[in-house]
């Protein structure tokens, strides 16, 4: 089924019967800060402290919607769901949404793109190849009753990129999918890290166009090249530092 073509009413029938997909955000979404494998540095805003990663688990596999920001200007990665819970908790923070952004087109991480679009009116950036892929990509969420609503995008491969005062450099760093991106900001020492790397584990890469080779490579040769007191966010769980990682991550230790 192509990806245009698919409606939310066109769920499995099984999935809607337990009751997973329909209560999508309702009975699972959650909002909390997951405990951390590593610490981010505060900054100060107007003598207050701030952390500039607000993180938000939403749905049945916990997807995290981070937000980063400056104290100032904030941009949203993987908007999974609850639009309304991302916006009020910008507007708690005093912060103005500059961007969105995803690390990658799997359902748990943009199910929430097409509503978040139609309020903010901000297009997200995504990977190029998985966009190129978005039919195959985005239809495995029917095994798990999960119809992304259609939407639109900016492609783009790796490089620097701005959202108001806040810059980073997009890391293209596929084998969990093949245009999956990290976002490094080094004023704030983090990166953003989709399903690429997670806290002592790493991304899948046995879904459509992932690789397990590519994915050892984009670890080593864009993680693990950040200086090591970066704070790494992944797509689930805690955060964690790069240089933890290097030492203690069972599946790609630092050291081949
Ligand atoms: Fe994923």
């Amino acid at each position: 089924m192509a990806y245009d073509t698919i409606k939310r009413d066109s769920v499995n029938p099984a999935c809607s019967a337990s009751g997973l997909c329909l209560t999508w955000g309702r009975l699972c979404g959650k909002v909390s800060v997951p405990s951390h494998g590593g610490e981010s540095m505060p900054f100060t805003v107007k003598g207050a402290s701030c952390m500039p990663v607000i993180t938000l688990p939403f749905g049945m596999f916990e997807a995290n919607c981070h937000i980063v920001h400056n104290g100032r200007d904030a941009v949203v990665f993987d908007p999974s769901d609850e639009t309304d819970s991302i916006l009020d908790a910008i507007a708690r923070n005093g912060l103005q949404l500059q961007g969105v952004a995803l690390t990658h087109l799997h359902v748990d991480h943009c199910l929430g793109c097409a509503p978040f679009i139609r309020t903010t009116g901000l297009l997200p950036v995504v990977g190029r190849e998985d966009w190129e892929q978005r039919d195959r990509l985005l239809c495995k969420g029917m095994c798990f009753g999960m119809a992304v609503e259609p939407f639109s995008a900016m492609p783009v491969s790796a490089g620097p990129l701005s959202w108001g005062s806040l810059e980073c450099e997009a890391l293209k760093a596929p084998g969990h999918s093949p245009g999956s991106l990290c976002y490094y900001f080094a004023s704030l020492g983090i990166v953003i890290s989709g399903d690429v790397l997670f806290y002592h584990s790493v991304g899948r890469s046995d879904l459509p166009g992932g690789n397990m080779a590519q994915l050892m490579a984009s670890i080593r040769g864009q993680l693990y090249t950040l200086p090591g007191s970066t704070v790494v966010y992944p797509g689930h769980g805690p955060s964690t530092r790069v240089d933890d990682e290097m030492l203690s991550n069972p599946f790609c230790p630092g050291r081949a």
